[in-house]
């Protein structure tokens, strides 16, 4: 692998993507404000469902604005799996899927392990052959995760779900009934699977407290092109009377706001003043209010938005929530950025438990926290100082890329292919914004720390 972060076209399936080493590193110069435009794509939470939601109907599938990121390469290879034919035009951001009339009913561990989101099968495969069986993903980096009200709303539809040797086996011999359904918690991945569960179920579903996330409003919007009886859009009551049948569609992806609001938070922490493009102003509207209590200058421009940041940042407060509440998927940024800011900050996060363990590896670029339950405490400081770091997820590895932005000297975040699953371009859009970082082909890399 050089040093580009460009990804191989995956055009022929199965064997789409590739397995990006794990010693793979960014080696950032820090120093450089982050200035320029830079453009978003599709979300990946978004882009991964609408796959899944593909599974529903037997025919060709179009999604547009794909991110070219690896999750997008394992849900393609998940969906091959179950039978489907896949194809990618790289250059078009655009996926098909031509979904066959009889599927395979498994997800196996071996995809699931690489990426939880797999378990968004489990709605379309119990609604179209009446069983499924799906690898239970077990914790990751950022907590354990359950599917308790994933199984307890298909239950409520009449399906008999058990777990057995690491499989979440869900059966429903008569088609699913519909039910009301109340979550305990606006969970996105239960919302998801009950909304696609429902969509063919005999008879009306109300789920109750259900997400509302961008993300599900873009799941949603599909499944109504697809024929499905959805009210309540992008409320926290859908109802849906299951329909026989759903037809192939053409949908767009929503742009990604967690990639549009990391690039808000680096313009922010550098000092910097970038343009985001095709990105949502409304979806990040407490997101970019925080920055502007940070003091920065935040406008609406044609597509998107632009952030400008002309002195050191001030220190936010953070409250992660779902959905229209501050987004977890955006805490370790700012958690960086109040690390270099004026003042004492205190982020405190409601979703996931271990979303805090990152901060180790801040601690270890000079930044001054103490966690304490879900909460984090932090004491901004001057400057940081680079280091060899490690990203243990997603957000957390483009959060340790940011700090070592404004960090003196060189920090060497490994373990990137953890950003890959989330952030196309990532290098390329942070050299065209001015950055210095490259990516290390694992000789190049130093000695361990
Ligand atoms: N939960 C349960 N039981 C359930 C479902 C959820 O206890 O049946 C708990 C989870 O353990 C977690 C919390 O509820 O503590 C939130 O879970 P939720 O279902 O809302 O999240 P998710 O579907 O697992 C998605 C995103 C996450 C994002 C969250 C919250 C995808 C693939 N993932 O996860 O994205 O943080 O919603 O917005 O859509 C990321 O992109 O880096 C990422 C982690």
């Amino acid at each position: 692998m050089g040093k580009s972060d460009a990804m191989p076209a995956y055009t022929n399936l199965p064997g789409m993507g590739r397995t990006i080493p794990e010693v793979e590193a960014f080696l950032i110069r820090g120093g450089h404000p982050l200035v320029g435009e830079v453009s978003v794509a599709g979300a990946k939470n978004s882009v991964l469902k609408l796959m899944a939601v593909a599974l529903l109907a037997e025919g060709r599938t179009t999604i547009t604005g794909v991110p070219d990121i690896l999750d997008v390469a394992i849900m393609g290879k998940l969906v091959t799996r179950l039978g489907c034919e896949v194809a990618w035009d790289k250059a078009a951001q655009t996926l098909t899927i031509d979904v066959p009339a009889e599927l395979e009913q498994r997800a196996d561990y071996d995809l699931v392990r690489q990426m939880r989101a797999s378990i968004s099968v489990l709605g379309p495969l119990i609604a179209r052959l009446g069983v499924a069986d799906i690898a239970l993903p077990g914790g990751d980096a950022i907590g354990s995760r359950g599917l308790d009200m994933h199984m307890a709303g298909l239950e409520r539809m009449g399906a008999k779900v058990t777990s057995e040797h690491g499989y979440l086996l869900a059966s429903a011999p008569e088609r699913l009934s519909g039910a009301t359904i109340w979550l305990d918690f606006p969970s996105v991945g239960a919302t998801e699977t009950l909304m696609m569960a429902a969509v063919m179920a005999q008879g009306i579903t109300v789920i109750d407290n259900a997400a509302r996330e961008p993300e599900i409003v873009d799941i949603t919007e599909m499944l109504v092109k697809m024929g499905a009886q959805i009210d309540g859009v992008g409320t926290s009551t859908l109802t849906i009377e299951g329909v026989d049948q759903l037809h192939p569609t053409t949908h767009d992806t929503v742009p990604d706001r967690i990639v549009a609001g990391t690039w808000a938070v680096g313009a922010a922490m550098t000092q910097g003043d970038v343009t985001v493009k095709h990105a949502r102003m409304n979806h990040l509207a407490i997101a970019l209010d925080k920055l502007t209590e940070a003091g920065a200058s935040v406008s609406e421009v044609d597509d998107g938005f632009r952030v400008v940041m002309d002195e050191r940042p001030k220190s936010v407060d953070i409250v992660t929530l779902p959905y229209p509440g501050f987004a977890t998927d955006l805490q370790p940024q700012f958690i960086a950025m109040n690390a270099v800011a004026d003042g004492l900050s205190m982020v405190t996060e409601n979703l996931f438990e271990a979303r805090f363990k990152f901060v180790n590896e801040l601690i270890r670029l000079g930044a001054d926290i103490r966690t304490e339950g879900h909460h984090a405490v932090i004491t901004g400081r001057p400057t940081l100082s680079g280091a060899p770091v490690e990203a243990h997820d997603i957000r957390a590895g483009a959060s340790l890329v940011l700090a070592g932005l404004v960090a003196q000297g060189d920090t060497v975040v490994s373990k990137v292919h953890h950003i890959d699953r989330g952030y196309s371009g990532f290098v390329s859009d942070l050299t065209g914004l001015g950055a210095q970082i490259e990516r290390l082909a694992p000789a190049e890399m130093p000695a361990q720390r």
